[in-house]
């Protein structure tokens, strides 16, 4: 059976600096039964000499010419001259807007699959390249702020004056807002973010940020696709008064608000760049797909007559080539291993799986694109149906007949043996009894995630038993002297074991 190749191209687009494999997982395509041959200085630009890959196992050579050709951006059409009949080209093809690329893929005897349409589903993540890149992209955006940001990200106070910490917007919530939101908060920035989905209010909470909710959110802001669609005209004008107010007050604004397959949304208008103080940065993370702020430049860097900064780099994630190429080459890796399920080195395209039927442009020379839709997990959970209004506060979820029969009956007993008792042990019942029911209350009504740490310390309180038995241990009675020994023997374990669980606990939250 003849080795299956594959080739790593040296990418042609101007400023690319990320290839589509590096020396390690180059090592991972031959676990799985494939030659590779990588173009010469391929990954050059990414840091990965020729060498390294020749250390690896792989030859240098045309790698246009293999098999399987691996690619980041969208082919130019001489690129696609030179592949040869029967080959499968991995690359991100853009098929949702590039119909002339589709159209130029439909009559070659080609395999192509692309990249930039994997369905959003868990099982796909693991090579979904439009995350990993948008991951960085929103890192580096941040990064790049900060760059042109005349001022610390976090508040100081110094000998020298206050610095107030810097306000940032987030405007999308998805993998690069995200990854934007923890980056600008782990600099110290004071940190808000919005989103038409409701649901990732509590993901920007988790990162520390401030969801910005615009009022009534839009019903059904992602159709089960993972992504939103487009907002009604209603919306983007309560969006608008929202964008309006934050531009005068915020410092940094990223946006990265994307439909698929449509022109990015116009989130910030001139009027609004023109009402934020001079030396503000905006990074428009969308400006290569239409953008998402008035004014930006796709690849450029624009200060406006008021001093606002406005990027619009494209190459964000390319910003930091080793680290995308190592991810970008990783979700390759990944990909490969579900196209080659014996693990020897033949690439099998099973199009009974909506993964692989989903990013597949063209089969054997025979158009697929588009693919049917997929509904994937990420939709939003049903909201819960809204209960009718109460005109009084509701109660307490009242406990089951049986279990209210049983507190009753227990409580009668007790009041009936304390007034059975002796008059010197009837304090001492009272206090018992009036202790497990407040006892029974405070426990009750804290989380149970808070119950160890709270346990442990209320452990110390046998600290009290140790006092009584101390006491009671010089009486001269051979049977009391055992008792207090053993009562201090007990709750010692229970004070010193409550505090050692406390300090693990704590300790799991010491950074190392
Ligand atoms: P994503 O689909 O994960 O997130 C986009 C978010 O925008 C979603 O949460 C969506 O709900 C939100 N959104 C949609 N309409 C909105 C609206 N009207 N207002 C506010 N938010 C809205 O996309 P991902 O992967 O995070 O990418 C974000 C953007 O970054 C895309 O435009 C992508 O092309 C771009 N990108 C740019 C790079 C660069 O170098 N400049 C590199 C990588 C990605």
């Amino acid at each position: 059976m003849a080795i299956v190749i594959i080739g790593v191209v040296k990418e042609d687009a101007p400023g690319e600096r990320r290839v589509a494999a590096t020396p390690d997982t180059v090592t991972q395509l031959q676990k799985l039964g494939y030659e590779v041959v990588v173009a010469p200085g391929a990954g050059a630009a990414s840091g990965f000499p020729d060498e390294r890959y020749e250390d690896a196992g792989a030859s240098i050579g045309d790698a246009d010419a293999a098999d399987v050709v691996f690619g980041i951006n969208p082919p130019t059409p001489e690129r696609l001259d030179a592949l040869r009949p029967g080959a499968t080209l991995i690359s991100m093809l853009n098929p949702r807007l590039r119909q002339d690329l589709v159209d130029d893929l439909a009559g070659r005897p080609i395999t192509a699959l692309s990249l930039d349409a994997v369905p959003r589903v868990s099982r796909a993540q693991s090579f979904d390249v439009l995350s990993s890149m948008a991951n960085i992209a929103g890192y580096r955006a941040v990064i790049e702020a900060a760059h042109e940001f005349g001022r610390f990200f976090t508040g100081q106070v110094t000998a020298a004056g206050t610095v107030p910490p810097a306000k940032v917007l987030v405007a999308g919530v998805g993998v690069a807002g995200l990854a934007a939101i923890g980056a600008a908060g782990s600099l110290g920035a004071v940190v808000r973010a919005t989103d038409p989905r409701p649901e990732v209010a509590d993901q920007v909470r988790s990162l520390g940020g401030e969801y910005l909710a615009v009022a009534e959110p839009e019903a059904d802001a992602s159709p089960g696709t993972g992504y939103a669609k487009e907002m009604s005209d209603d919306y983007n004008a309560r969006a608008a008064a929202l964008y309006a107010a934050q531009c005068r007050e915020v410092d940094i604004i990223v946006t990265t608000a994307l439909i698929p397959g449509k022109p990015a949304p116009r989130l910030i208008t001139a009027e609004m760049v023109a009402s934020m103080r001079p030396g503000s940065v905006i990074v428009d993370m969308a400006a290569g797909n239409g953008g998402n702020v008035e004014g930006s430049v796709p690849g450029e860097r624009v200060v406006t007559d008021n001093g606002v900064i406005i990027l619009g780099y494209t190459d964000l994630a390319g910003r930091l080539p080793a680290q995308a190429s190592q991810l970008y080459g990783t979700n390759l890796v990944n990909l490969m291993k579900l196209l080659t399920p014996k693990r020897d080195g033949t690439l099998v395209l099973d199009f009974d799986d909506v993964v692989q039927r989903s990013m597949t442009v063209v089969r054997d020379g025979e158009l697929t694109w588009p693919p049917p839709p997929v509904a994937v997990s990420a939709a939003p959970a049903a909201p819960p149906e809204r209960e009718p209004v109460r005109e009084r506060e509701p109660e307490r979820k009242a406990s089951p007949l049986p279990r209210r029969l049983g507190v009753a009956a227990a409580a009668a007993a007790t009041f009936g043996l304390i007034a059975a008792s002796p008059a010197a042990l009837q304090v001492h019942l009272t206090v018992f009894a009036l202790a497990i029911v407040i006892g029974y209350y405070v426990i009750g009504n804290v989380h149970h995630a808070l119950h160890t740490p709270l346990m442990s310390v209320t452990n110390a309180i046998s600290g009290i038993i140790v006092v009584g038995a101390l006491l009671q241990i010089g009486a001269g009675n051979a049977a009391i002297t055992v008792l207090s020994l053993v009562a201090i023997l007990l709750a010692s374990i229970n004070v010193f074991g409550g505090f050692a669980v406390t300090r693990r606990m704590l300790a799991m939250f010491i950074r190392s």
